[in-house]
């Protein structure tokens, strides 16, 4: 005879029916798995989200060991005017950290993008110097201590803007000269002597004539702030590939991140996704090599034990950034299936396929 199931069991059984969304991991999420192996697994979140979308919340809580504010810690999320800062934004995302044990990443101090439109477009040095120097005084003091790293300086290379030093010709380069990195590091770390200090940076992970030129220049930028005795502690390597495009090679990855571990310095994996604009529609197809890139990404980068922070741009297709640019977005308007779980929040091959390279990742000391 069949057993009735307890009536709070029903329930349970007909929400879950209502809303797939909500299946739990069966081995107590991502964040256990890589923090078995000594690696801290997370997301990229905003206030917005954390507010809006309980599905959001209940799958970062299930999956997640940190998050990263998107948004809210950029100069255009936190600074209204040169004389003025804004944090309710950033705050909130701290508060949801901090009441359900997870941990963050600061994003981000120096970036040529994301400005406000206050930002002056040819600052004199000493007009920038003032300027960052209360940036990163005012944003490292609030949250010092409760960031475990910080992005302080963005995407400080591009070798196509062909100076000799490999470095981004940007408003930052231009006012302050190619010390304003280190100068920024010394702010950051008398300002939050607690936190990991990262140079953060994208296109460096393919066999690519332009991805091996950048990072040469960021080695070469690394090697002459470790030289100088700047406190920089990680190289972070956004990871924002694409399935389909020039497959990863595991040797070329390892070997970039054992030169930047052999300066003394660990490496964070900061914004995981896997694009997936050049793939025929097809979903089930376009699910499995997505998943499969997810797969030799990390299966490359964890391999290397001065990687011990995986940090996706993101959970879900719901609200990627990746339908947002022209360089991302598919030709033919569909959106993107480049995260862990679908617009839905049902997880696809490619958490699984994460869940996978956690689990056979090396376990760090
Ligand atoms: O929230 C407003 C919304 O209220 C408004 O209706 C809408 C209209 O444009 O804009 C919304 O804000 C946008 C926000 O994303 C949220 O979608 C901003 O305009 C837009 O500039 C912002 O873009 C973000 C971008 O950085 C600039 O801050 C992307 O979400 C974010 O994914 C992207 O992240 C960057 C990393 O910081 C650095 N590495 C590359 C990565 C992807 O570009």
């Amino acid at each position: 005879m069949r057993r009735a199931l307890p009536r709070r069991a029903l329930a349970a059984a007909l929400a879950g029916l209502a809303a797939p969304a909500m299946a739990q991991p069966a081995e107590g999420g991502l964040a256990r798995l890589a923090a078995a192996r000594g690696v801290l697994f997370g997301t990229a979140v905003n206030a917005q989200w954390l507010r809006e979308d309980p599905d959001l919340v209940r799958t970062v809580l299930a999956e997640c060991g940190l998050v990263v504010p998107g948004l809210e810690l950029k100069w255009e999320g936190c600074r209204p005017g040169p004389d003025s800062f804004d944090f309710r934004r950033a705050d909130e995302v701290v508060a949801f950290a901090a009441a359900n044990r997870l941990a963050l990443r600061g994003h981000t101090l120096v970036w040529h993008e994301a400005l406000p439109r206050w930002f002056p477009a040819s600052p004199s040095a000493a007009e920038l110097r003032t300027l960052l120097a209360r940036h990163v005084a005012t944003l490292g003091r609030r949250y010092a201590g409760r960031l475990r790293s910080w992005d302080v300086v963005n995407e400080p290379v591009e070798p196509w803007d062909r100076r000799p030093d490999g470095l981004r010709d940007s408003v930052f380069l231009r006012a302050l000269g190619p010390g304003y990195v280190a100068e920024a590091l010394k702010m950051a770390a008398e300002a939050d002597p607690a936190a990991r200090l990262v140079v953060n940076d994208y296109a460096l992970e393919l066999p690519l004539p332009q991805h091996e030129a950048r990072r040469r220049a960021i080695l070469e930028l690394l090697n002459r702030l470790v030289r100088q005795g700047a406190p920089v502690h990680a190289l972070g390597i956004q990871a924002h590939v694409a399935a389909g495009e020039a497959p990863i090679d595991p040797e070329v990855l390892r070997r970039f991140i054992r030169a930047v571990a052999s300066l003394g310095l660990e490496v964070e994996v900061t914004e995981l996704d896997v694009g997936c604009r050049l793939l025929p529609a097809d979903i089930p197809a376009r699910d499995a090599a997505v998943a499969r890139t997810y797969a030799e990404l990390l299966g490359a980068v964890l391999a290397e034990p001065a990687v011990k922070l995986v940090c996706c741009w993101g959970l879900s297709d719901r609200d990627s950034w990746l339908n947002t640019t022209r360089f991302t977005r598919r030709p033919d308007g569909l959106p993107v299936r480049a995260h862990p779980y679908d617009e839905a929040w049902r997880p696809k091959p490619a958490r699984e396929a994460i869940a996978r390279a956690l689990a056979a990742a090396p376990v760090r000391a």
